[in-house]
């Protein structure tokens, strides 16, 4: 390890490119959590059909308070377990400059300060909050070693930091703090008894909504109804346009002028929740092309239009 390659990957975070470094855990594929853009290029990169919230590396516990609500129970987990393999999914601060994209449009932040030496100089000297998720392609194995992600996605990144094998070689424990009572929503090499230690008895998963993979229902619904892959505007209707168009409304947006799906990615959720905020009764939505990342968009806008479950 030398010092100007930590120096060259933090400045490539903080111009807003793919980084991968090592962690105690796996490999994690980095970005700058406060760059929309920048996060947007994680979920191109690992070719996810949809969008997983993704966990936020921090440099210590004060940037992680910058972000997430903090709670006593919170603080007595960081101080008993962080640097280390344990995440928190807390409540977003009302004024969180987080992508929103990083929480996949939820109002709850995963945050975890990683202990591997690499990791933690590449985020005291980028000095921001990085967005990592496995450097591993969608439905493929999380990577543990350099090699790993060169296979995987050398051509995506603009460098891979190669601190070795990775010691502790699965993925963290996600801890849920943002619920009625803590719950663990991924098992890590933090254990349930080592966490209850602290926290007295969790909760089980089905006590409360379920967050994991692929099974997040708390997703962020507009209040407005939306209609997808629309031809027209109607009356009344807010756009939510892609590309060229012809079509206008009083309230309208553009994911992308110029047709980008990596830009509309980005674009999604600020400008889902802009119009939302105008009052619009319904928020039309031009089509958007099912390839590459637009797949996701498509899979998060069906879920935004959706019927909404009661209480959920
Ligand atoms: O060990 C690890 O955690 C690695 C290294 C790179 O830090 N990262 C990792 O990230 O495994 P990823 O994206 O592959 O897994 C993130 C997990 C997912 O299960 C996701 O659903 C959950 O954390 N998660 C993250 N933020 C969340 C949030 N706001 N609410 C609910 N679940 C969240
Ligand atoms: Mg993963």
């Amino acid at each position: 390890m030398t010092h100007s390659n930590i120096d060259t990957a933090a400045n490539y975070l903080r111009e807003g490119r793919l980084v991968s470094f090592p962690t105690e855990t796996v490999y994690g594929l980095g970005a700058n959590a406060l760059s929309d853009v920048a996060v947007a290029s994680i979920y191109e990169a690992k070719g996810r059909p949809q969008f997983n919230p993704l966990i936020t590396h921090v440099k210590n516990m004060a940037m992680a308070f910058e972000y997430g609500v903090h709670s006593d129970m919170a603080e007595k987990l960081m101080q008993a377990f962080w640097p280390g393999s344990l995440t928190l999914i807390l409540p977003r601060k009302k004024d969180c400059a987080l992508s929103l994209l990083v929480s996949a449009g939820l109002d709850c932040i995963g945050l975890r300060m990683p202990d591997h030496p690499m990791a933690r100089q590449l985020l005291e000297v980028a000095d921001i909050p990085v967005a990592a998720p496995s450097a591993n392609r969608s439905g493929h194995l999380s990577p543990t070693t350099a090699q790993h992600v060169q296979d995987e996605l050398g051509d995506k990144v603009a460098m891979i930091l190669d601190g070795g094998a990775c010691p502790v070689g699965i993925e963290s424990t996600v801890l849920d703090l943002s619920g009625k009572q803590p719950m663990i929503l991924r098992h890590g090499s933090v254990t349930q008894a080592m966490i209850e230690k602290i926290t007295g008895t969790l909760g089980k998963a089905s006590d409360d909504v379920m967050k994991s993979p692929g099974m997040m229902q708390s997703h962020y619904a507009p209040d407005a109804a939306m209609r997808l892959n629309i031809a027209d505007v109607r009356e009344g209707e807010a756009l939510l346009a892609f590309g060229k168009t012809t079509l206008t409304a009083t309230r309208q947006r553009n994911l992308s002028a110029k047709g980008d799906l990596k830009e509309a990615a980005a674009n999604l959720f600020s400008m889902l929740r802009e119009l939302d905020k105008t009052g619009a009764e319904c928020i039309a939505v031009m089509p958007i092309p099912m390839e590459g990342i637009g797949m996701a968009i498509n899979d998060r806008l069906a879920r935004a239009a959706a019927p909404k479950s009661s209480g959920a």
